[in-house]
């Protein structure tokens, strides 16, 4: 989704801008522009496709002016309102004076539009964000401050947004304001910096200033002023960022999908060690998390952590007893939820910044429920609004498709429902243990599964040419049949539907064809004949099956085209552990097919990876 960069105060500030853009590549963009002062004018660049291509459009230009330039502001746009074009990528400017870069979406611009056409005010986009830069140019001209243009034009916007904009008057200055999308001001010597995270500038500073929601600033090379909604000049905490300088590597690997898949054994250490301490306690806070025994849970995601949260559901429920909600983010927040049986919501979201998941946090906070976030992202918006956060800690995920974060989101859902078994007394000490000695040997398991990454090479090799695919799945890998069509469709763009193999005779089954690739997959979990009958009839009918299963179930039917047997890490295999083993075949099923079909896996066209938009 949209980024941000921007310098003030720094010979150079375009190269600053432009490394900080590529950092910001990961989550998805389709054009780019940076606007700067050079020779006392406001000029600015753009260009449609990748980042490269504004690169080498900024080579070709006389590089004296623009190396002296001390002041640049970039931009990586998704387009949400007008089509990918030159006229609708951002820098959007004003009569040649004013420069704005926005992200997030302005609801009443229409309104705003029509009295700026009024007003003789001409749109070269079809923008959102033209109104802005024409606000400004309009209130600079009737003679008003930069600072007061700025603090004037919020007060008529409606919407959830972060903008920067800047002035032929004021060539050191930059106006910054944040209502909901995410904004951080980086404080260097000399000269200050701003971007939609901190990963995004932590090559030009290591202390910060998070903006907080409907704040503005103003921000030139010595001073940083901030305000909040009220007007009011206020003081900002400080804080050191500790990210990695320098851009995160593929280490060797084709995508960083790739990488991220592979890397999920030593990652997750941290996530399992950072819950489970020497004494084998779980170290989750039930009461910071604000479970009440007698209350149930409701649990808010979107995307891929909207199926993790639904696999938490089957654990909780099944190990505590202890009733679960589950919500696809965008919908809780306009549905009017009955919050009375319940104590607390999990948000969960690995960028911590998609719109959905933090507006339903605020609709869990208004209700008086106690909100814990399980995020990855340290410091994003919804790690900071939250009561309480529980960390991933699986470090930058740059493919879009979601993959290390899944499988650590789910590894802290077990873990609180295993926690809330203990308390509850569902489950005794002895297995308990067992269960926490098998989350600590998880990661070597996760090695073994990934040893059959030439096993789903083979699969992908037969069904990579498919136009549909079928995912089946039952109890808690109906979730996971759901994500490994998500997966599919995100990055090879196969159609994909995942859907409860039970459901098959009530409507799937009317999709079955000859070759129609079906993949199921199944465990031990005395559901396993139910659902091999369900896919009989899919069998019959010459679909293309595939069983992805542990060893248990693995020979209960001869009649799959091809099985992929998952190896299982003790004698007595627990299908409670089946989401996290069948998420990563459903993964590489994924990443394979693309990689042979040549679709850009890590930027898959029109996705984002952090959504910050309705
Ligand atoms: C986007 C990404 C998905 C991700 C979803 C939720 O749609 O493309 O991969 O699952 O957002 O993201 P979150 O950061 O909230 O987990």
């Amino acid at each position: 989704m949209c980024g941000i960069v921007a310098v003030v105060g720094k010979n150079q500030a375009y190269k600053y801008v432009l490394e900080g853009l590529k950092r910001l590549e990961y989550r998805g963009y389709d054009s780019s522009g940076i606007a700067y002062f050079s020779e006392k004018k406001l000029n600015h660049v753009k260009s449609v496709g990748k980042l490269n291509k504004l690169i080498k459009k900024i080579s070709l230009l006389d590089i004296e002016p623009l190396n002296k330039s001390s002041l640049a502001m970039g931009h990586t746009r998704w387009a949400t309102h007008g089509k990918v074009d030159l006229n609708n990528t951002h820098p959007i400017i004003s009569n040649n004076k004013v420069a704005v870069v926005h992200n997030g979406i302005i609801e009443n611009y229409k309104f705003l539009k029509n009295n700026l056409l009024l007003d003789g005010y001409a749109f070269n986009s079809l923008t959102d964000t033209e109104v802005i830069p024409h606000m400004f140019y309009k209130y600079l001209k009737a003679g008003k401050s930069f600072l007061e243009s700025g603090r004037l034009i919020l007060k008529l916007l409606e919407g959830a947004f972060a903008f920067l904009a800047i002035s032929n008057d004021n060539k050191n200055e930059i106006f910054v304001s944040r209502k909901t999308s995410p904004l951080v001001i980086g404080m260097g010597d000399g000269f200050h910096v701003v971007g939609s995270d901190a990963q995004s500038i932590s090559h030009m500073v290591d202390k910060v200033i998070y903006l907080e929601d409907g704040d503005y600033a103003l921000i030139s090379d010595l001073e940083v002023k901030i305000f909040n909604e009220k007007d009011e000049n206020v003081n900002r905490r400080t804080i050191n960022v500790n990210i990695d300088h320098g851009l995160i590597s593929k280490e060797g690997y084709r995508h960083f999908m790739e990488k991220e898949i592979f890397e999920q054994p030593s990652v997750l250490i941290n996530t399992i060690s950072s819950l489970i301490n020497e004494n084998n306690e779980i170290v989750l806070d039930l009461e910071k998390i604000g479970i009440q025994i007698n209350k149930g849970i409701t649990i808010c995601a979107a995307g891929t952590s909207y199926y993790a949260a639904m696999v938490g559901k089957y654990w909780i429920e099944k190990l505590s007893g202890i009733s679960v909600n589950v919500d696809l983010a965008s919908e809780y927040r306009y549905r009017s939820p009955v919050t009375s049986s319940f104590s607390s919501m999990l948000v969960i979201s690995q960028s911590g910044e998609s719109i959905d998941t933090l507006m339903a946090m605020r609709e869990g906070k208004k209700s008086n429920l106690k909100t814990c976030a399980i995020v990855n992202v340290d410091q994003s918006t919804i790690d900071r609004e939250a009561d309480h956060t529980i960390y991933t800690r699986v470090g930058p995920e740059i493919g879009v498709a979601s993959t290390k974060s899944f499988t650590s989101q789910l590894i802290v859902l077990l873990m609180l429902a295993l926690k809330l078994a203990k308390k509850l007394n569902k489950i005794n000490m002895k297995q308990y243990l067992k269960f926490v000695d098998d989350i600590k040997v998880l990661p070597s398991t996760l090695s073994k599964i990934l040893k059959l990454n030439d096993k789903v090479i083979d699969v992908s090799q037969k069904i990579k040419n498919a136009k549909n695919v079928l995912f089946l799945g039952r109890g808690n890998l109906y979730p996971i049949a759901l994500e490994g069509a998500l997966k599919l469709k995100e990055i090879s763009y196969i159609h994909a539907e995942g859907f409860a193999a039970g459901e098959m005779k009530h409507g799937p089954i009317a999709l079955i064809e000859e070759d129609l690739p079906v993949i199921m997959f199944l465990t031990s979990d005395g559901l396993e004949d139910k659902a091999i009958s369900n896919l009989q009839e899919a069998i019959s009918r010459g679909a293309n099956t595939i069983l992805i299963s542990d060893k248990k179930c693995i020979n209960k039917s001869q009649f799959f085209t091809s099985k992929i047997e998952i190896p299982s890490f003790d004698k007595d295999f627990n299908s409670i552990f089946a989401p996290i083993f069948m998420a990563i075949p459903a993964q590489l099923l994924a990443y394979h097919i693309a990689r042979e079909r040549g679709t850009d896996v890590d930027q898959p066209r029109n996705l984002a990876k952090s959504v910050t938009v309705e």
